[in-house]
């Protein structure tokens, strides 16, 4: 695969984010990536990554920055890490975690958390090798 690049999503890339998001398993329409990207642009808590290939989108990372109540600093979340099918196991993941991690160690925080769904074996083991260690559990609920 040739050279990619790491950039901060604009509104224009929200066609290739809609398609990320379905690869994610959430279909989404332009709309509403559309209007995702602009809310999380105007936040200074959030960062959307996207890697390009040739001035194509093929990837993206969402980062959230939460202040931490009981420790000094602040937690990094990784909201959402997707690659598009034909560019995966080429070191696009790999780039957009450690870009989010700079993103993240520069603004203050001391830890990084990422959660991921049981069945996404690939991703365990693509966060094992980044050096992420599972910590269960979590818990839910869904707010009418
Ligand atoms: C997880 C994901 C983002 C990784 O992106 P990627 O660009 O393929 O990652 P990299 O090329 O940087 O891969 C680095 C490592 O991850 C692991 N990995 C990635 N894809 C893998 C696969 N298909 N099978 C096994 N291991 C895999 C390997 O350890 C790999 O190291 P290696 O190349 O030395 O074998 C990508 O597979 C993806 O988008 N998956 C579907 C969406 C998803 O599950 N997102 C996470 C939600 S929690």
């Amino acid at each position: 695969m040739s050279a990619f690049t790491i950039k901060e999503a604009l509104a224009k890339d929200a066609g290739p984010i809609a398609d990320l998001l379905k690869e994610l398993g959430y279909a989404r329409t332009l709309a509403f990536a559309r209007r995702k990207i602009t809310v999380l642009s105007r936040s200074d808590s959030d960062t959307v990554l996207v890697a390009e290939v040739q001035g194509r989108v093929v990837g993206l990372a969402h980062l959230h920055l939460a202040e931490l109540f009981h420790e000094k600093g602040l937690l990094g979340r990784v909201m959402a890490i997707v690659v598009n099918k034909e560019a995966r196991q080429a070191g696009v993941g790999t780039k957009l975690m450690s870009s989010v991690e700079k993103l993240a160690r520069d603004a203050g925080c001391v830890k990084m958390e990422v959660t991921s769904g049981i069945q996404r074996d690939w991703a365990h083991a693509f966060y094992r090798k980044l050096g992420y260690i599972e910590e269960p559990k979590r818990f839910v609920k869904v707010l009418e």
